[in-house]
């Protein structure tokens, strides 16, 4: 059975944007494959956070990811830092990628210009993400659209190292949904819906209960001439609205936009559909929350799994590499 690897940051609400590109895949792929999933919480530190904080997010990741119907017995569940291997990989390959590769990574040239003090991790970031892909010899990657770059660096480091050491990886494959791979932001239609707390009006979080969501949907922007067509060029905000109409309704956003002759109706629709998509697992997120045992127990035993895929890889890689294996 091929596995299937990804990985979630626990950094703030998760979104539609989340939820359309990829935790939909990764709930399908639980019967497909062999299934692992990462709550990468040491992605989350290559920007500021509060530790009490950080805490809590990584457990209501865990709480969303098991609500949105990711099931601990056809899937392992897990979180990153509980799995050493992962950082100890990460060295490794840090002696393979180059700075060059590094610099070109869109997404580190983007989240740099918005910070100051630059963490050295955040640029590094893809060299574990890689890590965290090669360990488990995963074979698919689920992920939106954003994260195509950051696969073709690990393919490109996992191809060198077998290259320079023999076999020891498994070339990975992205695997990018056709519909919802980049959900658009409601108040900023050309750029992608995300945790950034810029634009919270432009985020509709799984967690938003109905009033927040028809509030959303209803403000998003749009434009003036109120013609109803699927042009994500010419009229982005309407074709995000679209998009979603389609993802939710199963249906092409070009049919969605034959069904309707005014923006309003659209909206209060697309509103209600959302609030049907997101009320059942708004309810087992409140059970799963109240439940911190049966969490804790989830990611203690998808750690233990975890870590024995992880540790014969990371003792491949190291023996290829030439590291004296400890006695
Ligand atoms: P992140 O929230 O950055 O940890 O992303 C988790 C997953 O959601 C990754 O697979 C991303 O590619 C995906 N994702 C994040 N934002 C969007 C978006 N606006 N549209 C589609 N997929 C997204
Ligand atoms: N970088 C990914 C994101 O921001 C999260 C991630 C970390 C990931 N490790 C991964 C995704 C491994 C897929 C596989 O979305």
């Amino acid at each position: 059975m091929v596995r299937v690897l990804s990985g979630i940051q626990p950094s703030g609400a998760l979104h539609l944007g989340n939820y359309i590109g990829a935790l939909r895949q990764w709930v399908a792929f639980q019967d497909e494959y062999d299934a692992f999933y990462c709550i990468v919480d040491l992605h989350a530190l290559t920007l500021e956070g509060d530790p009490a904080e950080r805490r809590d997010r990584a457990f209501e990741a865990a709480c969303n990811l098991l609500a949105t119907g990711l099931d601990p017995t056809r899937c392992t569940l897990f979180c990153q830092s509980h799995v050493p291997e992962h950082t100890r990989l990460t060295w490794l390959l840090e002696c393979t990628a180059t700075m060059g590769e590094l610099n070109r990574m869109t997404q580190f040239k983007d989240k740099s210009r918005r910070h100051e003090a630059v963490r050295v991790g955040l640029f590094t970031y893809p060299v574990l993400m890689a890590a965290d892909i090669l360990l488990y010899d995963a074979g698919a990657v689920p992920v939106g659209d954003d994260q195509r770059q950051h696969l073709e660096l690990t393919r490109e480091v996992a191809q060198r190292f077998n290259n320079r050491y023999g076999e020891v990886f498994t070339i990975p494959e992205a695997v990018i949904p056709t519909v919802g791979a980049r959900v658009m932001d409601l108040q900023h239609p050309e750029r992608k819906m995300s945790k950034s707390v810029e634009s919270p009006l432009g985020t509709v979080n799984v967690l938003d209960p109905p009033e927040q969501i028809e509030h959303k949907v209803k403000r998003a922007v749009t434009d003036t001439d109120g013609e109803m067509r699927y042009d994500p060029d010419a009229k982005p905000g309407l074709a995000t609205l679209l998009d979603l109409m389609a993802v939710a309704t199963g249906r092409r956003p070009q049919e969605v936009a034959q069904d309707y002759g005014r923006y309003g109706d659209l909206k209060r629709d697309l509103a209600a559909a959302l609030v049907e998509l997101l009320e059942p697992i708004q309810k087992r997120y409140a059970e799963f929350a109240d439940d911190r045992g049966a969490v804790e127990r989830v990611l203690a035993a998808g750690a233990e799994h975890a870590h024995e895929v992880a540790q014969a890889t990371y003792a491949r890689a190291a023996a290829a590499i030439g590291l004296l294996p400890p006695a």
